[in-house]
Parts: C-alpha cells; structure tokens; sequence
C-alpha cells in the first residue's frame, strides 16, 4: 500500500454475482500497491443510464461492463475508443477528465493469451474462431487485427456472416472469411467462442481434426479444463484455458485504467481461489 487515495471501480451487468471481476481486479490492485474497491453493481438494461450516472458522479475511476450491457453501454459513453467502435461492444470505460471513453479488451486479452501462455504467433496465422457471437466478434476483430487469416464457423451461417462482414469493416485489410468445421485441422490456432462444453462434457468440434501444434483456447472457463481442451491436449495441441482469456483482458483494463500492467499470476490466483471459495 502507498497511500494513494481510495479508488474505486466497478463491474456491471445483470447478473453480476457470478462474476471473479472483483477478485481479479481486486489482486491487481493488491499487486500494484493501490488502494482501492472493486464493486459488482447489478445492473439490468433498462437500468443502465442510471447506474451510468451515478458511477460518473462518484468519480469511479471507471468499471468493467459484462452480460448483457456491452451493447447498450455503447450508447452510454462520450466517446468510444477503436476496439469497442470495431466491435459495437464496450466491455471496458474508463473515467478520464470528466469523460466516459469506452473500450473493449476482450478480443486484445484473447489475443494476448494465445500469445503469452499458448506461445501462438498470430502473424499470419489460419485462426479458426468457433462461432457467430458477441465474443466471436470481438475475438475475430482482434486476430484480424494482428495478422492472422481468420475463418468463422458457426452453426447458423448467417450469423457467421455478419460476423466476416463486420470485421472486413473494422479492419481494412482483413484476412476473413466463414469456413465450415474442417478448416479446423491444419489451422495454427483454434477459438471456441461458442457456449459448448459449458458445464458439460460437450465439445464444439471433432477433436480429431485437432492437429499437433495448433494452440487451442477456449473461451469457456465452466470447467477450466474443457472436454475440447482435455481432447486437444491428448492430440499433443497447446491449450489455453478461458481463466487466461478473462485475466488478459482485466490485465488489459488495468492498463487502460492506469498505464501500467499488473502482473498476470495474482489475478489468475485469485480467480482460482474465489471458484474454490464458491465451491465449498
Ligand atoms: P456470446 O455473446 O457470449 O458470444 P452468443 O451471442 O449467445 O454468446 O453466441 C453463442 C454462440 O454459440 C453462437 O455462435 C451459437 O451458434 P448459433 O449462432 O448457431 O446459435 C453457438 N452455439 C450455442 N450452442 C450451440 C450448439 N449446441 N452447437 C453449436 N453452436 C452453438
């Protein structure tokens, strides 16, 4: 502790008790030295411009914005920084002179722990993004952005679409396009955004086509250790787990809120530790 005054920050959304925000964000602040508060604000839509309000003028540093505000929050903000406007997704604000700029780290944090923990180069890269969603999205916008050759899978094909159109939008030399669930074998990096495997032992594809080397993240954190990521593993794949996603982008908040990065491992601990807590 160094005495810096109390911070506070928050995460939204509806609901919002499931959340390990305020454990991560909670030991990054520990880490750094800062003293400060991390909320979790329930908050549902119709709610939110005075949930908004009021975090301004407490003079929150800024919050978090999870389920289901990332889309409504665009509108709640002064101005959006290139990943949310990309995205048309904000899942990040901070408070800086008076303003609300909104970001979002999801597609960055993905992105970073595919990099830092699956020591995936991404630089021209076959990635292949498992579905059409919200975090798909962001997921496929940020790969793009680093250089890789994305292809879109999902089940429903015009969601894929949308999803190959709004990223050739936001990123003008984009490599994209939508592909079917083969694609997957002989790609160098494999994201499952879609909710299968989520509290099952379902998994989003063949593990069959999952090839040696390829790094495979999972976006899905209910287990951590998915029955896609089991498979993956035993095919000789390097394999991320979704903890690693959601700490990469809180790390990438972190920075937005305070130009410094914490460090990775107490906010992966303390998320570990609060799942155990929840457990007993
Ligand atoms: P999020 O915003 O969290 O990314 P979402 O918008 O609900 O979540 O998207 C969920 C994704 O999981 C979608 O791509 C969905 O496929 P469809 O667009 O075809 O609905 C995918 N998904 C969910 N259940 C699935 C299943 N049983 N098989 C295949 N894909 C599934």
């Amino acid at each position: 502790m160094n005495g810096e005054p109390t911070l506070r920050a928050a995460v939204i959304g509806f609901p919002v008790a499931q959340s390990l925000s305020p454990a991560i964000h909670a030991a990054a602040f520990a880490e750094s030295g800062r003293v400060g508060a991390f909320d979790a604000i329930e908050c549902k839509t119709e709610d939110l411009s005075g949930v908004v309000a009021r975090l301004r003028n407490e003079g929150v540093i800024g919050f978090s914005v999870t389920m289901p505000l990332k889309e409504a929050m665009l509108g709640q903000c002064d101005t959006l920084d290139d990943s949310a406007a990309a995205v048309g997704a904000v899942n990040c604000v901070a408070h800086e002179d008076g303003l609300l700029v909104g970001y979002n780290t999801d597609g960055e944090g993905c992105c970073d722990a595919l990099e830092a923990v699956g020591g995936a180069r991404l630089d021209g890269a076959i990635a292949v993004v498992l579905g059409a969603g919200g975090t798909s999205r962001a997921v496929s916008v940020s790969l793009a952005r680093r250089g890789a050759k994305v292809v879109v899978v999902n089940r429903t094909q015009v969601r894929a679409r949308e999803v190959v159109e709004l990223v050739r939008k936001g990123v003008p030399r984009a490599d994209v396009r939508i592909g079917d669930v083969s694609t997957v074998r002989g790609a160098d990096v494999v994201v499952n955004t879609t909710s299968v495997g989520m509290g099952t032992v379902e998994m989003p594809c063949d593990p069959s086509l999952i090839d040696r080397g390829t790094v495979v993240l999972d976006a899905v954190y209910h287990p951590i250790r998915t029955a896609l990521l089991e498979a993956a593993e035993a095919r000789g794949a390097r394999c991320v787990d979704g903890l690693w996603m959601l700490v990469h982008q809180a790390k990438r908040q972190q920075e937005i809120w305070f130009s410094s990065a914490p460090q990775t491992g107490p906010m992966r601990d303390a998320a570990l530790t609060e799942l155990e807590a929840r457990r007993q």
